[in-house]
């Protein structure tokens, strides 16, 4: 018979690239009809990581799981699966997972992909929670790992500010102990609606030197306006969702919110419209702009290391994106 198992979140880790494009970039290089006064205040972002030369997004997810393991007390040697999460990967096959396995040196674990947008990250932790809540695998590297500025068309000023480029991971671990770690994982999604948000064919590992405008046949479309009200609904419904799920669990209540961040607006509309208090929400896409999949597990991994939220906290995680899909975690530290 299966012993069902708790599944403890045991470390986590994160890497940002190192050049920093201010919203100044955008007027001054690219002669974008825009300001740093209007991404501000419509969007909160005022500057962005863009990957460098040779950064792609498994060298990136490669360090952040690294970082992991190396939070979690572990080596490589000690995990039994990797899920990695990206809309973004170097190749249709072999998968990024596989490529980070290899570059950790991992052993010859099962490890795969899953696409599921800026929803991605959390549908990653939803497959490797129950491996390990099963038994099936005991110490489990979910990733998110994205670099979407090699996606967008710098000449359309509605996307091209918004994105930027990282990694995020954690280490899921069994324990004995059921009533710790992920508590609840809420999946959707809704294929009906997915002209609003598409990216349209792989994305270069080795783009070529020039504009960056010329490294893609095509490129991401967003439907900004309809985005923006279907992340507000439903993070909305997600945030009165887990507040249930709270109370029914016997938890004292959420204490800290990691909405996946992609516009300072959305997030004040939603925690406007549930009363969920804002001092409570950790937002860093002031600095990181939307990095897809990635966004949640670099949010994650700052809060933790900067004393944001600490061990014994509930945290609630939150994302919505491309397919349409929507997600949400309950995650007790
Ligand atoms: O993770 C999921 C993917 N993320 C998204 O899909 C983003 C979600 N949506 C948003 O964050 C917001 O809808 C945007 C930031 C994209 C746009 O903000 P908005 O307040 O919804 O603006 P809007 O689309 O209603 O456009 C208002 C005006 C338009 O001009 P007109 O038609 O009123 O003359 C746009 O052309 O703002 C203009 N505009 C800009 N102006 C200066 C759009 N982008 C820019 C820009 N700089 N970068």
């Amino acid at each position: 018979m299966t012993q069902l198992l708790g599944v403890a979140l045991r470390g986590t880790g994160s890497c940002l690239p190192a050049r920093v494009v201010p919203n100044d970039e955008f007027t001054d290089v690219l002669n974008l009809d825009t300001s740093d006064e209007w991404i501000r205040t419509r969007t909160g972002i005022r500057e962005r990581r863009f990957a460098g030369l040779g950064e792609t997004s498994a060298s990136l997810g490669a360090i952040a799981a690294r970082n992991a393991v190396e939070s979690a007390g572990l080596t490589p040697h000690d995990i039994d699966l990797i899920v990695c999460a990206s809309v973004t990967p170097d190749l249709m096959s072999p998968a990024n997972a596989n490529l980070i396995q290899a570059a950790l040196g991992c052993r010859q674990i099962p490890s795969f992909d899953v696409l599921a947008a800026c929803s991605g990250f959390l549908y990653a932790l939803s497959v490797g929670s129950q491996f390990v809540r099963t038994g099936a695998a005991k110490h489990v590297l979910v990733i998110g790992t994205e670099v979407l500025t090699r996606t967008i068309d710098f000449t359309d000023r509605n996307s091209c500010i918004l994105f930027g480029d990282g990694a995020g991971a954690v280490v899921l671990s069994g324990t004995p102990v059921l009533n710790a770690g992920v508590r609840t994982i809420r999946l959707y999604s809704d294929g009906s609606r997915q002209e609003l948000i598409q990216v349209p064919s792989r994305v270069t590992p080795n783009p070529p030197p020039g504009p960056p405008q010329l490294q893609r046949l095509d490129y991401m479309r967003i439907s900004g306006r309809e985005v923006f009200r279907f992340a507000v609904t439903r993070m909305v419904e997600l945030i009165e969702q887990a507040e249930a799920d709270t109370r029914e669990l016997g938890l004292s209540g959420i204490d800290v919110l990691i909405p996946h961040q992609v516009n300072q607006r959305i997030i004040d509309a939603a925690l406007e419209s549930s009363g969920f208090p804002k001092e409570k929400v950790v937002v860093n896409l002031d600095r990181y702009g939307n990095t897809s999949a990635a966004s949640v597990p670099i949010a994650l991994d700052e809060a933790l290391r900067t004393g944001r939220c600490k061990p014994g906290d509930t945290v609630l995680l939150v994302a919505f994106g491309g397919g349409l899909t929507w997600s949400s975690a309950l995650v007790t530290l």
